[in-house]
């Protein structure tokens, strides 16, 4: 398959009420989910899929959610699209609140405007031409003029790579090639907003690349694209990775600096995890005290400090978001071997996970305990070493001296 991405179609009527963009919409976030609850009933009683979702997405951010499979991941997206609604909470989409006052059918004609959806099965009209399908949510949303509506969608088409299969019918092309056109239907009436659900799902490596591929391209000429998906290796691809867990979601922070628990896991030092915010400049740890929990840098930049002779600094590290500080003492023994602070620059925002709380996660996660084992020994050589040249380390010499040699 022949695929180019080009530029985006010329058009005379974008302008940023078009797009979606006003000025009282522009500088709020693109999505905003206030404690989503979604209970469904049926005659075997009550199923709570979602339980109070939290999210913001700003406006330009290419997100991917991932979760198992039951995990309410389609339904998270329902809430979004509008398509279903949530039994408690609130959604803003695009500056529009989307269950207050509103039917389903403003819904429906809100989201003609404001959203292009994709699906995992394509859900392209087989009697109608790719380049008809294309025009069908212009013709809905009742959006350019009838006369423009065929040269629409046949740049929408160039765009993705199909200008020579615009007048055959869905079947007659490759599934990878009806997925394309589909997202040129999706962008039809150009939403600033993106909404796919495992797109790439029933497509073989090479055309889910290129629906990526295209993807990113639509987000750096500043659509918001958030796409559910089962495939890890795309979500290395987006610059913000949600996970959700039966109906909850995993502290990002969490999920960055634990990458190797399981989602269950990844929940419950969610639930544990304690959040604390440092003044820039602000000391965190000072040497030498008792430690008693393990922290996950979510926000700002930390300096590990070691005193020097003459009482001046030395700055051994500066850790950053998905970094960690306080396994040494865990793992080896209960005092501090250096200061911490945060940096002079920038507020930091920590997750602090209690001493047992610490102790069973890796009892539960041995590749987690083996990861952290391998760093803390790695920073106590690298302390070692500069204790050698000078610097007080304050390393207890009775913890495990044999393994610092
Ligand atoms: N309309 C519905 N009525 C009852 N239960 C539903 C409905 N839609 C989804 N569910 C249930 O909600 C859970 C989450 O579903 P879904 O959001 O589709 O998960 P995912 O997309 O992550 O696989 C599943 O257990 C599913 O059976
Ligand atoms: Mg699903």
């Amino acid at each position: 398959m022949e695929f180019t991405i080009r530029n985006f179609p010329s058009n005379p009527t974008k302008t940023l009420a078009t797009s979606g963009l006003t000025t009282e919409t522009q500088g709020s976030p693109m999505i905003d989910l206030r404690k989503i609850v979604k209970i469904f009933k049926n005659a075997a009683g009550e199923f709570t899929v979602l339980k109070g979702i939290d999210l913001t997405i700003q406006r330009g951010q290419f997100v991917s959610i991932v979760g198992k499979s039951g995990s309410g991941k389609s339904t998270l997206l329902n809430m979004i699209t509008g398509i279903d609604h949530p039994t408690h909470g609130q959604v803003c989409v695009n500056g529009t609140d989307l269950y207050t006052g509103k039917n389903e059918s403003d819904r429906s004609l809100w989201r003609g405007r404001n959203l292009g959806i994709v699906f995992q099965f394509f859900q392209m009209l087989p009697m109608l031409s790719l380049l008809e399908n294309v025009m069908l949510p212009m013709d809905y949303a009742n959006m350019y003029d009838f006369d423009e509506r065929p040269k629409r969608a046949l740049e929408l088409l160039t765009l993705v790579g199909l200008e020579k299969q615009a007048r055959k019918l869905p079947l007659a092309v490759s599934t990878g090639q009806q997925q394309l056109a589909a997202i040129a239907r999706a962008l039809a009436t150009n939403p600033p907003l993106l909404v796919a659900d495992e797109p790439t799902g029933n497509l073989d490596s090479r055309s889910a690349d290129h629906i990526i591929e295209l993807f990113d391209q639509l987000v750096r000429e500043g659509k918001t694209v958030v796409m559910v998906t089962h495939d890890s290796s795309l979500t290395a691809r987006t610059t913000r990775n949600i996970i959700i867990s039966d109906g909850e979601l995993i502290d990002e922070t969490v999920a960055k600096t634990l990458p190797l628990l399981k989602h269950r896991q990844m929940l419950v030092v969610t639930k544990k995890a304690e959040r604390m915010t440092f003044q820039p400049g602000q000391a965190i740890l000072n040497r030498n005290i008792h430690v008693d929990s393990f922290f996950m840098i979510a926000q700002g930049v930390v300096e590990i400090v070691l005193q020097g002779n003459k009482s001046e600094d030395l700055i051994v590290s500066r850790l950053v978001p998905g970094q960690y500080f306080g396994e040494v003492e865990l793992l080896r023994g209960d005092k501090s071997i250096a200061s911490v602070r945060a940096a002079a620059d920038n507020p930091v925002e920590l997750l602090a996970l209690k001493r047992d709380d610490f102790y069973v996660l890796l009892k539960e996660s041995p590749l987690t305990e083996e990861t952290l084992e391998k760093v803390a020994q790695q920073r106590l050589e690298e302390n070692r070493s500069l204790d050698r040249r000078g610097h007080s380390t304050g390393v207890q010499k009775d913890y495990d001296e044999t393994s610092l040699a």
